[in-house]
Protein backbone atom coordinates (compact mmCIF):
# COMPACT_ATOMS: atom_id res chain seq x y z
CA UNK A 1 0.00 0.00 0.00
CA UNK A 2 1.00 3.23 -0.82
CA UNK A 3 0.62 6.04 1.74
CA UNK A 4 0.94 9.61 -0.07
CA UNK A 5 1.89 12.49 2.60
CA UNK A 6 0.42 16.33 1.36
CA UNK A 7 1.08 19.66 2.51
CA UNK A 8 2.41 22.73 2.37
CA UNK A 9 6.29 23.39 2.71
CA UNK A 10 7.01 22.77 6.48
CA UNK A 11 3.77 21.00 7.07
CA UNK A 12 6.00 17.93 8.53
CA UNK A 13 5.93 15.38 5.37
CA UNK A 14 9.31 14.13 5.35
CA UNK A 15 9.87 14.36 9.73
CA UNK A 16 6.69 12.44 9.91
CA UNK A 17 6.81 10.11 7.04
CA UNK A 18 9.98 8.18 8.01
CA UNK A 19 9.29 7.68 11.71
CA UNK A 20 5.83 6.64 9.83
CA UNK A 21 7.61 4.57 7.95
CA UNK A 22 9.61 3.16 10.42
CA UNK A 23 6.22 1.97 12.69
CA UNK A 24 4.78 0.41 9.68
CA UNK A 25 7.41 -1.90 8.88
CA UNK A 26 7.25 0.09 4.71
CA UNK A 27 9.64 1.91 2.57
CA UNK A 28 10.46 5.83 2.83
CA UNK A 29 10.80 7.66 -0.38
CA UNK A 30 11.01 11.60 -0.12
CA UNK A 31 10.17 12.91 -3.65
CA UNK A 32 12.37 15.95 -3.75
CA UNK A 33 15.29 13.67 -2.83
CA UNK A 34 14.47 10.66 -5.33
CA UNK A 35 14.42 13.94 -8.18
CA UNK A 36 17.85 15.48 -6.67
CA UNK A 37 19.15 12.23 -6.59
CA UNK A 38 17.93 10.89 -10.49
CA UNK A 39 19.19 14.11 -11.73
CA UNK A 40 21.71 14.85 -9.63
CA UNK A 41 21.25 18.38 -8.96
CA UNK A 42 19.17 20.51 -6.26
CA UNK A 43 15.69 21.50 -6.25
CA UNK A 44 16.99 25.04 -5.80
CA UNK A 45 19.08 24.69 -8.92
CA UNK A 46 16.37 23.02 -11.33
CA UNK A 47 14.49 25.72 -10.85
CA UNK A 48 17.05 28.63 -11.22
CA UNK A 49 18.70 26.80 -14.26
CA UNK A 50 15.48 25.09 -16.21
CA UNK A 51 12.50 26.86 -14.35
CA UNK A 52 9.56 26.10 -12.70
CA UNK A 53 7.82 24.39 -15.13
CA UNK A 54 10.34 22.00 -15.77
CA UNK A 55 10.29 21.09 -12.41
CA UNK A 56 7.06 20.20 -12.37
CA UNK A 57 7.17 17.99 -15.65
CA UNK A 58 10.23 15.83 -13.16
CA UNK A 59 7.91 15.73 -10.45
CA UNK A 60 5.24 14.49 -12.26
CA UNK A 61 7.30 11.87 -13.97
CA UNK A 62 9.07 10.83 -10.26
CA UNK A 63 5.81 10.51 -9.17
CA UNK A 64 4.68 8.17 -11.60
CA UNK A 65 8.17 6.38 -11.18
CA UNK A 66 7.02 5.73 -7.61
CA UNK A 67 3.37 4.86 -8.44
CA UNK A 68 4.67 1.99 -10.65
CA UNK A 69 6.75 0.75 -8.55
CA UNK A 70 4.27 0.51 -6.04
CA UNK A 71 4.73 -1.45 -2.97
CA UNK A 72 4.77 -0.93 0.65
CA UNK A 73 5.96 2.51 1.15
CA UNK A 74 5.31 6.23 2.81
CA UNK A 75 5.87 8.82 -0.02
CA UNK A 76 6.38 12.29 1.26
CA UNK A 77 5.32 14.35 -1.95
CA UNK A 78 6.37 17.78 -2.16
CA UNK A 79 4.38 20.75 -1.20
CA UNK A 80 2.80 21.50 -4.82
CA UNK A 81 3.00 18.01 -5.85
CA UNK A 82 -0.93 17.61 -5.64
CA UNK A 83 -2.02 21.06 -7.38
CA UNK A 84 -0.39 19.86 -10.90
CA UNK A 85 -2.16 17.81 -13.44
CA UNK A 86 -3.83 15.02 -12.38
CA UNK A 87 -1.33 14.18 -9.64
CA UNK A 88 -4.05 14.21 -6.55
CA UNK A 89 -6.40 11.83 -8.55
CA UNK A 90 -3.73 9.44 -9.45
CA UNK A 91 -2.32 9.28 -6.17
CA UNK A 92 -5.97 9.03 -4.58
CA UNK A 93 -6.13 5.83 -7.37
CA UNK A 94 -2.96 4.37 -5.86
CA UNK A 95 -3.01 4.45 -1.95
CA UNK A 96 -3.93 6.71 0.37
CA UNK A 97 -3.47 10.28 0.70
CA UNK A 98 -2.86 12.46 4.23
CA UNK A 99 -3.06 15.76 4.24
CA UNK A 100 -1.15 17.39 7.62
CA UNK A 101 -3.14 20.87 7.75
CA UNK A 102 -1.37 23.30 10.11
CA UNK A 103 -2.27 27.36 9.86
CA UNK A 104 -0.15 29.75 8.10
CA UNK A 105 1.30 31.22 11.08
CA UNK A 106 2.29 27.86 12.79
CA UNK A 107 4.13 27.42 8.97
CA UNK A 108 5.63 31.11 8.59
CA UNK A 109 7.52 29.86 11.90
CA UNK A 110 8.55 26.52 10.94
CA UNK A 111 9.35 27.82 7.29
CA UNK A 112 11.45 31.20 8.65
CA UNK A 113 13.92 28.79 10.10
CA UNK A 114 14.81 26.35 6.70
CA UNK A 115 13.24 28.40 3.98
CA UNK A 116 16.70 28.59 2.22
CA UNK A 117 16.44 25.89 0.36
CA UNK A 118 13.50 26.18 -0.84
CA UNK A 119 13.35 28.35 -4.15
CA UNK A 120 9.50 29.10 -3.96
CA UNK A 121 10.15 30.77 -0.25
CA UNK A 122 14.04 31.73 -0.52
CA UNK A 123 14.86 35.59 0.34
CA UNK A 124 10.89 36.55 1.97
CA UNK A 125 10.71 38.44 5.39
CA UNK A 126 8.43 37.16 8.02
CA UNK A 127 5.90 39.52 6.89
CA UNK A 128 5.96 38.68 3.43
CA UNK A 129 6.14 34.72 3.80
CA UNK A 130 2.84 35.09 6.16
CA UNK A 131 1.15 36.31 2.96
CA UNK A 132 2.49 34.48 0.51
CA UNK A 133 1.42 31.00 2.26
CA UNK A 134 -1.64 32.79 3.21
CA UNK A 135 -2.31 32.77 -0.94
CA UNK A 136 -0.81 30.18 -1.77
CA UNK A 137 -2.64 27.82 1.04
CA UNK A 138 -5.85 28.96 0.09
CA UNK A 139 -5.34 28.10 -3.72
CA UNK A 140 -3.71 24.95 -2.85
CA UNK A 141 -6.48 23.92 -0.19
CA UNK A 142 -8.97 23.03 -3.08
CA UNK A 143 -6.36 20.01 -4.11
CA UNK A 144 -5.41 19.32 -0.75
CA UNK A 145 -8.80 18.82 0.73
CA UNK A 146 -9.53 15.96 -1.96
CA UNK A 147 -7.12 13.87 0.44
CA UNK A 148 -8.61 10.96 1.82
CA UNK A 149 -7.18 11.58 4.88
CA UNK A 150 -6.71 14.59 6.58
CA UNK A 151 -4.91 15.44 9.98
CA UNK A 152 -5.26 18.51 11.57
CA UNK A 153 -2.54 20.11 13.88
CA UNK A 154 -0.21 17.03 13.34
CA UNK A 155 1.49 16.66 16.26
CA UNK A 156 5.35 15.42 15.81
CA UNK A 157 4.57 12.32 17.74
CA UNK A 158 3.68 9.71 14.74
CA UNK A 159 1.78 7.72 16.95
CA UNK A 160 -1.36 9.50 16.96
CA UNK A 161 -0.91 9.34 12.76
CA UNK A 162 -0.37 5.53 13.43
CA UNK A 163 -4.22 5.56 15.45
CA UNK A 164 -5.46 8.10 12.59
CA UNK A 165 -4.17 5.44 9.83
CA UNK A 166 -4.80 2.15 10.97
CA UNK A 167 -8.40 1.87 10.12
CA UNK A 168 -7.34 2.88 6.38
CA UNK A 169 -4.55 0.51 6.16
CA UNK A 170 -5.67 -2.50 4.23
CA UNK A 171 -3.40 -6.32 3.67
C1 LIG B 1 7.45 23.11 -3.38
C2 LIG B 1 7.76 22.41 -2.23
C3 LIG B 1 9.05 21.75 -2.05
C4 LIG B 1 9.70 21.40 -3.39
C5 LIG B 1 9.77 22.59 -4.26
C6 LIG B 1 8.38 23.21 -4.53
C7 LIG B 1 6.09 23.74 -3.47
O1 LIG B 1 8.87 20.56 -1.26
O2 LIG B 1 8.99 20.36 -4.03
O3 LIG B 1 10.61 23.52 -3.65
O4 LIG B 1 5.65 24.05 -4.60
O5 LIG B 1 5.43 23.91 -2.43
P1 LIG B 1 8.57 20.56 0.34
O6 LIG B 1 7.09 20.75 0.53
O7 LIG B 1 9.02 19.20 0.76
O8 LIG B 1 9.38 21.67 0.93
Amino acid sequence: MLIFLIGFMGSGKTTLGRPLATRLGYRFVDLDREIEQGEGRTIGEIFSTDGEAAFRALEGAYLQRVIEQGGDAVVSTGGGTPCFGEHMAEMNRSGVTVYLKLAPAVLVNRLLSAHLQRPLVAGKSPEELLVYITETLAEREVYYRRANVVVADPSRDVRRLVEILNPHLVG
